[in-house]
């Protein structure tokens, strides 16, 4: 015997309940989500709960019954949209533009150095179309370096599988990533340490999104806007009051990372919500070379200017 008629009358009543959150996937590891809980915790006043998933756009479009919102780079939104063209790309929570430490022992003091050098990334990701665009605007083509896989690090000391270590041991020669593990590995090399950036080149365009579905479905619509409303709020915290709202050391510890390298890493975050007019040239350019990878075909900029959805931010 297992269970008391009470429990298997309370089982059954909750599985008979509606859907009653507002249900959010997105990965849980990087400083790029944290405004989700922050507003979350401070800001939302939704007529749900909202509840933060480990997961991202992917699950957002192939469950869109199991989620309404999703965060994530824009550049798994492209890959999505491709095949769903139900998501939307509706607020942007953060515009990280990345960077690439080098080690100058290796020869390397501009970027076009990095010709045949052995460059730590992860394939697929936003972070691997950063390292082609910046190689790109030297004349270097993708044949023309070796890619190295490995793991970040979000506190120091770093594990030895991780970029930032193998970039100490020497067996890479460079490696671009999201933050703070390019951080840990400048710190790694000290004086030895070369950075390249430019968020013309790239920028991680770190979104939010939903479906069609949810946000043609009015009472869902209405807690996201208030959702976004509740973001909007952390965003105007997060760019402009940090220090004097502790959200150094709130991010460091939502993601075990320490304070101070928090800050250190701060200027590289720009807090946007909105987007201006260069958004669709920029993700109708990445949108092609993704393609190009992913073996399939490019999406068109029509379908790509449906993607960008400026309705909620109209709401507000
Ligand atoms: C960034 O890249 C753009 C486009 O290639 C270029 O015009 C600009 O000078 C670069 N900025 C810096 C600081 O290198
Ligand atoms: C968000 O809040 C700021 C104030 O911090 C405001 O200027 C802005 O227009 C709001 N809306 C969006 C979509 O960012």
């Amino acid at each position: 015997m297992c269970c008391s008629l009470r429990f298997v009358l309370v089982s059954i009543f909750t599985l008979l309940q509606p859907i009653i959150t507002l249900r959010i996937a997105t990965s849980l590891a990087w400083i790029e989500h944290t405004p989700q809980p922050y507003a979350i915790k401070n800001f939302y006043k939704g007529s749900t709960a909202a509840t933060l998933t480990s997961g991202g756009v992917a699950n957002l479009a192939s469950n869109p019954q199991d989620f309404e919102l999703a965060a994530n780079a824009e550049t798994q939104g492209l890959k999505q949209y491709a095949n769903h063209k139900n998501v939307r790309l509706i607020y942007i929570v953060c515009e990280v533009a990345y960077r690439i430490v080098a080690d100058k022992r290796k020869g390397i003091t501009k970027l076009a150095d990095l010709k045949g050098k052995k460059i730590g990334t992860f394939s697929g990701t936003s972070a691997s179309v950063f390292v082609h665009n910046m190689m790109a605007t030297v004349g270097v083509k993708d044949s023309e370096y070796t890619i190295k896989s490995g793991n970040v690090c979000m506190k120091a000391p770093c594990a030895s599988d991780t970029l930032p270590s193998q970039l100490k041991a020497g067996s890479i020669d460079a490696f671009g990533i999201w933050e703070p593990a390019v951080e840990l590995g400048a710190d790694a090399i000290g004086s030895n340490a070369i950075l390249f950036q430019n968020a013309s080149i790239y920028r991680e365009v770190y979104s939010l999104y939903s479906t069609t579905d949810a946000l043609n479905n009015p009472a869902k619509r209405k807690d996201i806007v208030e959702f976004v409303r509740a973001l909007n709020k952390t965003l105007d915290v997060f760019a402009n009051k940090p220090k004097e709202n502790g959200v150094y050391d709130y991010v460091a510890k939502e993601v075990g990372m320490d304070a101070p390298v928090v800050e250190s890493v701060w200027v590289d975050h720009k807090w946007s919500g909105t987007w201006g007019n260069d958004l669709i040239d920029f993700i109708v350019e990445e949108d092609k070379y993704l393609a190009g990878t992913d073996k399939r075909s490019a999406t068109s900029r029509k379908d790509l200017e449906k993607f960008l959805d400026r309705s909620i931010i109209d709401e507000l």
